[in-house]
């Protein structure tokens, strides 16, 4: 059977690690998830027969082969280790226990995906959530939400968030075992932002020059991000407070402060800056309208170079006959 998924974009965005063995972000995040109608990952996963001398998984992403890496070993032990705890009452302390019943590894992962990959529009996010929903029926593991977020962080941290449709929040529960203790949980969102959209704006496919992962190390000891960090939890609760009122121009506000300051952590940490010139110049206009002529618009940019744009049809469409020359990708928000 094959699973699907949808992208999800960050509105107060996930940057910085915790621990790694869990793959824990280093604070929570609320993202959006968007409608898999238009943009989706899909993956299946078959037995494999071991007689060509193969033994334990072999991946396909779009009919071309990917090494396996340590992101998809982790979440297979979070399998293993999940299954375990299913069987037997109390979970233990370590993160994987010595006697967690390995499942069965000789598999073929095939994933297809129309999400351009490495360019920032939440196609690891997407591809995350799908392996583990295709995991979970290989395996007929049958984990609750909880889980499969969690299951689905070890692969890709702001994959958790696509496990669910709307608004999502990343929370910590301390009370739970070091692998559970990440999850997205759905919330809840004024029934006036219903009707919001999203256009994507591609000003490049090209594969980022520095993969999340390694720009959120070279981050994670500079004074900026240590100064994000703490920033966090008052925009989170910015954003939280924003999307149930249902008020938008405080969404947007907090929204834009947000991924403002992530680029220039990278910016300040790296050297390099994944948003364009021509994107900011773009955003600043978009900033601009809003604040001048009322237009219910805001931009966000992920780790790249592609504009992700939130705001209600009309102002969308205002954007479109300003700036025809663009290429856009529409998307519902899959509530
Ligand atoms: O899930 P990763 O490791 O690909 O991290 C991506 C994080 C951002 O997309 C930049 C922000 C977010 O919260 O989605």
């Amino acid at each position: 059977m094959q699973a699907i998924a949808a992208p999800n974009i960050a509105l107060i965005k996930y940057w910085g690690k915790g621990d790694s063995t869990t793959n824990s972000p280093a604070s929570g995040s609320i993202s959006l998830t968007l409608s898999a109608d238009t943009l989706w990952a899909k993956t299946q996963i078959l037995s494999r027969d071991t007689a060509n001398n193969i033994n334990g998984p072999t991946m396909e992403i779009n009919d071309s082969p990917v090494a396996i890496n340590d992101s998809v070993l982790r979440l297979l032990d979070g399998f293993d280790q999940c299954a375990y705890w299913k069987k037997t009452p109390t979970p233990c302390t370590s993160i994987v226990h010595e006697s967690a019943e390995g499942l069965p590894r000789d598999i073929s992962i095939i994933s297809h995906t129309n999400i351009p990959i490495g360019s920032g529009i939440a196609s690891s996010a997407a591809g995350a959530a799908a392996l583990t929903l295709a995991l979970d029926n290989y395996y007929q593991t049958n984990f609750d939400k909880i889980t499969l977020s969690c299951l689905a962080r070890l692969y890709s941290g702001s994959g958790a968030r696509s496990l669910y449709k709307g608004a999502v929040e990343m929370v910590y529960e301390a009370a739970a075992h070091p692998l559970l203790q990440w999850r997205a949980i759905p919330i809840s969102v004024h029934p006036s932002f219903y009707s919001l959209e999203c256009l994507i704006l591609l000003f490049s496919c090209i594969r980022k020059p520095l993969p999340s992962t390694e720009a959120m190390n070279k981050c994670a000891n500079h004074p900026s991000q240590k100064l994000r960090l703490s920033c966090i939890p008052t925009r989170l609760a910015r954003c939280r407070s924003a999307l149930q009122t249902g008020c938008f121009e405080e969404l947007a506000e907090v929204c834009e402060e947000d991924w403002k300051c992530m680029h220039n952590v990278v910016q300040e940490a790296t050297g390099i800056s994944y948003v364009l010139e021509e994107g900011r110049t773009f955003s600043e206009w978009v900033t601009d309208q809003r604040r001048t002529t009322s237009l219910q618009a805001f931009c966000t940019y992920d780790a790249g170079p592609n504009c992700v744009i939130f705001g209600f049809p009309a102002a969308l469409n205002r954007i479109r006959e300003c700036y025809p020359h663009y290429q856009y990708i529409t998307c519902k928000i899959s509530w």
